[in-house]
């Protein structure tokens, strides 16, 4: 099977992310299309993943297909895909997803069930996580005594930036802000939860949310590794960094190499693009959604 880094579907394009290549099927619906693009510190690399966008896609159906009666999402009732649109992309079935079109609600959605990444670098200089004050002594990737909902604005361009939960509040109103918190503190214990049982565990995670019809629905990709911290519950080890399931070899990589993490990014050798999709695959294959048998 070929990795891909672009797609070119008969159909107008709605956008183009850093990973998914989305298209208009009607005034309502959208086609999204995973592709085996991989971005590393915001900047999508110019060498594609084999299997990282079908796994991505197949974990995204499985999350949402699991999580109906926690809150709804923009899954389109009829997932068929016509001949034409087949026939004009190897693999399609396996990287799309039939989705109805939200209004993105901009703020990326982040539980934190661990500590690491930058909320570990906020604790050692501040004693909190934004704004909200945690433990004292705390180590490196710690369980943390309850979830914690860490909002960050989604920057159309550029970084996100992380916020606080009085902030979110004050920019999407009260009302709202509890309702992206409950859900996203919701779907992150359903899917650590699950995660465990399979030998993972959920550090963190980001959600993203819409309005469909008034009403504020789940959209984008679920508890994928790319949203997602994983870690192996075997060899986790808190006091340091953990190994994880997804762009960990890229990113040592690059730092090795000592890119400027400006663009463009540099090739990545062949040993580092199959570290990488061997990863995906074990965290799919792990997660075995019983909705789909994947093929590998
Ligand atoms: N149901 C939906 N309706 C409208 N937009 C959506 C929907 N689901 C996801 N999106 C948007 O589509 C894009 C998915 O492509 P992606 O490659 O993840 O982009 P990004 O670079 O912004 O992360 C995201 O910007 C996401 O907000
Ligand atoms: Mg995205």
């Amino acid at each position: 099977m070929n990795a891909i880094l672009t797609t070119d579907l008969p159909l107008p394009v709605h956008s183009r992310g850093k990973v998914r290549d989305t298209y208009r099927l009607s005034d309502r619906e959208l086609l999204m299309v995973a592709t085996d693009r991989i971005s590393a510190f915001d900047v999508v690399l110019p060498t594609p993943i084999p299997d990282k966008g079908r796994v991505l896609n197949w974990l995204t159906h499985g999350w949402l297909s699991e999580t109906t009666h926690l809150i709804r999402n923009h899954v389109a009732g009829d997932q068929s895909i016509s001949r034409e649109l087949l026939d004009s992309q190897p693999d399609l079935r396996e990287r799309a997803m039939r989705v109805v079109m939200a209004e993105p609600i901009l703020f990326e959605c982040v539980v934190r069930g661990y500590i690491s990444g930058s909320g570990w670098k906020d604790y050692e200089r501040t004693g909190s996580i934004a704004g909200d004050r945690l433990p004292v002594g705390l180590k490196e990737s710690d369980r943390l005594p309850e979830p914690i909902f860490t909002p960050a604005t989604k920057a159309l361009t550029g970084h996100d930036e992380n916020i606080s939960r009085a902030e979110l509040a004050r920019r999407a109103g009260l009302e709202l802000a509890d309702t992206l918190e409950q859900a996203s503190l919701a779907l992150y214990r359903f899917g650590a939860q699950r995660a465990l049982e399979r030998g993972l565990i959920l550090a963190d995670t980001k959600f993203e949310f819409g309005l469909h019809d008034g009403e504020v629905i789940l959209i984008d990709e679920v508890m994928t590794p790319d949203s997602s911290r994983f870690w192996d519950l075997e060899r986790y080890r808190p006091g340091g960094p953990q190994p994880s399931f997804d762009k960990q070899y890229v990113r040592d990589y690059l730092e090795q190499i000592g890119w400027s993490k400006q663009p463009p990014a540099p090739p990545l050798p062949p040993e580092v693009v199959q570290g990488t999709s061997a990863r995906y695959l074990e965290a799919m294959r792990r997660l075995a959604f019983r909705y789909a048998v994947a093929r590998t």
